[in-house]
């Protein structure tokens, strides 16, 4: 594998559909290149957790002015953990990493990253976190929106079914109960409101590459991603 870095430090932004790997690919990334890598879903499931935590969702319906009541309470940091070798999430200084993956807060996510105030604090605070480049951030408008700029843009994808799989390997793993089906329906139904939302809906940049990794290993994807770096 060439271990060529780019001479100055670039912005490498990752979007795609949920569950396809995409956090997993750009962790892997960012440490070969001595980058910070953003998972900016991770800041969008932490404000639902939040909003769950503080009676603005009930029943599964998402009370979208009780949620933008919220945001001035919510304070977002990343610490980074050197056992997992990527940055945990923390809201209002409490750890929430573990918490911001359940099948609850997976359900009501794309209705919270719908709201527009909810996108504007995220957007300029993931903004400000690439500000110096040598990032590599992972999202569904990260190309599009938060850096229009990047030096490298990478829109992944992969059948639904492998990406339902993928997924449910990983909350089994941690002893959630959930079925297969459920999920595959979770990733159908979050692949349908995340292109059809009013803003910033998840579509491919023009200027992006696509990645279909349905078949492919990690150092499959990392060859080919250094492939196009050692290329720029
Ligand atoms: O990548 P993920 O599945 O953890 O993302 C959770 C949700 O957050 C997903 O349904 C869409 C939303 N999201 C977004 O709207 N914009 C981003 N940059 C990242 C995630």
């Amino acid at each position: 594998m060439s271990d060529i870095k780019p001479h100055k430090k670039i912005v490498i932004a990752i979007d795609g559909f949920s569950s396809c790997g995409k956090s997993t690919f750009a962790k892997a990334i960012a440490a070969r290149l001595g980058y910070i890598f953003i998972d900016t879903g991770a800041m969008y499931r932490a404000v639902t957790l939040y909003a769950l935590e503080h009676g603005a969702i009930r029943s599964g319906i998402v009370h979208e002015e009780e949620v933008v009541a919220l945001l001035n309470q919510i304070s977002i940091t990343f610490r980074f953990n050197p056992e997992r070798g990527a940055s945990d999430i923390y809201v209002n200084g409490d750890r929430v990493e573990g918490k911001i993956r359940t099948i609850e807060v997976s359900n009501c996510v794309s209705a919270v990253s719908a709201i527009a105030e909810v996108r504007t604090m995220l957007v300029r605070m993931q903004q400000e976190m690439g500000r110096r480049r040598g990032v590599v951030m992972d999202g569904r408008d990260i190309g599009t929106v938060v850096f229009p700029d990047a030096e490298l843009k990478i829109f992944m994808t992969a059948d639904p079914h492998v990406r339902a799989q993928r997924r449910y390997d990983e909350l089994t793993a941690k002893g959630d109960r959930v079925s297969l089906e459920e999920i595959e329906q979770n990733v159908r139904d979050r692949d349908y409101q995340d292109m059809h939302r009013a803003i910033s809906p998840l579509r491919q940049a023009d200027d992006a590459i696509v990645l279909d990794n349905s078949t492919m290993t990690v150092e499959e994807q990392m060859e080919w991603v250094m492939e196009r770096i050692a290329a720029l």
